[in-house]
Formats: structure tokens, sequence, C-alpha cells
């Protein structure tokens, strides 16, 4: 069931939708998905050949209107043209989801102070130059839209090892919240999703390298002992990109199968203990 789109067909019907990192991974899947309830999509990132060839895979399965425009979130200047690129192919934009990001894994120390910028303005600014270039134009214009984050669970948590990444991603959450006040007034929605571990090859390269893959398994750490697929991923952002959510304004929705729950709590541990060891500590119990 889960693997099934949720949605009406209609949906996102005449809505235009711009997904930064839309080429690969999470991204090319939820605007797929965008796609099939009618959207018009535009998929921004840096390499413009994925993006043609993605672009090319989506209007043929779906048989949609894609426009790839190449970008560098980093670059203000180049994310202003993609909304001109996109106003001028389909007369306005209606949302933005900032899913473009830079990941790795590195003791802190290790790292050079370009490498923390690389993850941090991906992460961070470029998520901000997208909303405040998009969000100056619709509130100049007095338009409505919707701004949608993808974020992580390490977001409140923290996490070693990816300390960049959760500094840009707690960014990109606190400017969710901050927005969704801010904004509200002029019809502007924000919103973000902490996707757990979702299988995709810019993740699963950078985070799992060489044969960690194959000792680390994510799904293990999950409660309910499996990864993501994108198609569930994919409903619930077209669900907060639609109308259909329309009250729903400065919320982290959490799509991780517990897992962060799961690894916080400090008792979770006893899953280890097996059915028969419960029965002896139940005995000892008894006898005291
Ligand atoms: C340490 C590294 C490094 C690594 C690069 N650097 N990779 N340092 N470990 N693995 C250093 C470089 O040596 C350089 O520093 C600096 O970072 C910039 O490197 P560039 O290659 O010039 O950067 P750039 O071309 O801008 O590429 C950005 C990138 C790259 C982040 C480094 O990996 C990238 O393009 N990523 C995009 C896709 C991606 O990361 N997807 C995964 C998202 S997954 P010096 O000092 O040498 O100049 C995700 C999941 C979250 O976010 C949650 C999971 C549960
Ligand atoms: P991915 O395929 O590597 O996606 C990252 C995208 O960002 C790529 O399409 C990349 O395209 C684009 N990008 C990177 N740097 C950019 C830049 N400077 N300017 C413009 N675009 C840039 O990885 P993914 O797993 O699908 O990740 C998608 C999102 O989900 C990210 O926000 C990630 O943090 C989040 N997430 C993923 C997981 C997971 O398990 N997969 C879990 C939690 C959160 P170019 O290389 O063409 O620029």
């Amino acid at each position: 069931m889960y693997k099934e789109g949720m949605l009406r067909k209609d949906a996102l019907k005449g809505k235009t939708l711009i997904v930064t990192g839309g080429g690969t991974g999470l991204g090319k899947s939820m605007g797929q998905y965008f796609l099939e309830l009618g959207a018009n999509l535009v998929i921004a990132s840096r390499k413009a050949e994925v993006l043609e060839k993605a672009a090319d895979e989506l209007r043929a399965s779906t048989g949609g209107s894609v426009l790839p425009l190449a970008c560098d979130v980093r670059n203000y200047e180049e994310v202003e043209k993609v909304i001109e690129g996109t106003v001028t192919e389909f007369g306005t934009v209606h949302g933005l989801l900032n899913n473009a990001a830079g990941n790795f894994i590195s003791p802190t120390e290790r790292l050079s102070h370009r490498a923390f910028d690389a993850v941090v303005d991906i992460v961070l600014k470029g998520s901000y130059n997208f909303t405040l270039a998009l969000g100056k134009k619709w509130i100049a214009n007095g338009q409505p839209g919707t701004i949608l984050n993808i974020v992580t669970t390490y977001a409140w948590t923290g996490s070693g090892y990816v300390v960049p990444s959760a500094c840009g991603k707690a960014g990109v959450l606190a400017m969710t919240r901050s927005l969704a006040v801010e904004w509200a007034k002029y019809g502007i929605r924000n919103n973000a999703i902490a996707p757990g571990p979702f299988p995709t090859e810019g993740a699963w390269s950078r985070l799992l390298p060489g044969d960690l893959k194959d000792k680390l398994d994510p799904a293990q750490r999950v409660p309910l002992k499996r990864v993501g697929d994108h198609r569930e991923l994919a409903n619930l952002a077209a669900y907060l990109m639609s109308d259909f959510s329309a009250y729903i304004n400065g919320e982290v929705i959490t799509i991780d199968g517990g897992e962060w729950l799961k690894n916080g709590g400090e008792f979770s541990f006893l899953e280890m203990i097996k059915p028969e060891m419960w029965d002896q500590l139940q005995g000892m119990r008894s006898k005291s």
C-alpha cells in the first residue's frame, strides 16, 4: 500500500513547483509524483547533463512538463535566474522544495574550513537563497506560496561525524519555523520533512562509503526494521505542497520508522534481550 500514490490525480493540477536537487535521488522521486498529480516541474541543480537526462525520463514516464535549469544554489544570481526562467516558461511559481544538499562523513577535526563551508553553504545558504528570492517575489506580487524544506532528524539532536550537515539542517529548520510565523500574513506556508534512511546513490555513497554499507545495515537502527520507500516520502511531500495541507504551517514531520526516538531512548538497547531472558528476569522479580 505504501508504495502507491496516495493523493487524487488532480491534487497539484496547474501548480508550478521548483525542486532543487530534482535530477537525482529523493528530489527526482518527489518531482515524479508532483508531475503525476498534474504539476509543472522545474528541476534545478549544478549538473546540466544530469538534469537533462532526468527531465527526459520524467517526461517519458509521466507525460508532464519539466524544465531543467542548471544552477548552483550557493549563488544568489543563479537562483534568481532559475525563478525568472520558471516564470518565463510557466507564467508563475506556486511552490518550492528545498531539497538540494551536500554531505559526507568525517571526524570534524579533519575537516578544512572549506569542507565545512561547502556543506553549510549548499544546505543553509542554498535554502535561504531560494526562499528569499522567491519570497520577495511572492510578497511583491501579493501572491501566496508554499515552501517545503528537507531536513534530517539530527537537525534537533545533532550528530557527530556529519557536523556541517547538522549545522546547516538546524539552520534550515530554524528558518522554517521563523518564516512560518513571519510570512503567514502573506499566505506563504513553510514546513519541513525530516526523513530517516531512504536509499539513494548520493547519500549512500557519501555516508556509507566503501564496504561500510555491507557492515552497517541502516535498517537495523529502525524499529520497523526497514529503510524508507521513495513513494512514502513523495506522498508526504505532495500532501504538504498541496492545498490539502492548507492549515499545516511551521511543522516538521518526521518519516523515519521511529529511528531517532529509538536511538535517543535510554533503554531501547533492551531490544537485544531474548524472550527466554525476559522469562528469567521475570522469575527473579517474582522471587524478591
Ligand atoms: C572531507 C571533503 C570530502 C570528504 C570534499 N571535501 N569531500 N573533506 N571528506 N568526503 C572537501 C574538499 O577537500 C574541499 O576542501 C572542500 O570539501 C570542497 O570540496 P569540493 O569537492 O570542491 O566541493 P563541491 O564541488 O562544492 O562539492 C560539494 C560536496 C560533494 C558536498 C563536497 O560531496 C557534493 O557535491 N555533494 C552533493 C550531493 C550530496 O552530498 N548528497 C548527499 C546528501 S545526503 P579543500 O580544503 O581540500 O579545498 C544527506 C543525508 C542526510 O544529506 C541524513 C541521512 C540520514
Ligand atoms: P542526492 O541524490 O545526492 O541529492 C542531492 C542533490 O543536491 C543532487 O541532485 C545534487 O545535484 C544537488 N546539489 C548538491 N549541491 C548543489 C548545489 N551547490 N547547487 C544545486 N544543487 C546541488 O541525495 P538524496 O539522498 O536524494 O538527498 C536529497 C535530500 O534528502 C537532501 O536534502 C538530504 O539531506 C535529504 N535526506 C536524505 C536522506 C537519505 O537517506 N537519502 C535522509 C535524510 C535527509 P548536482 O550534483 O547536480 O548539483
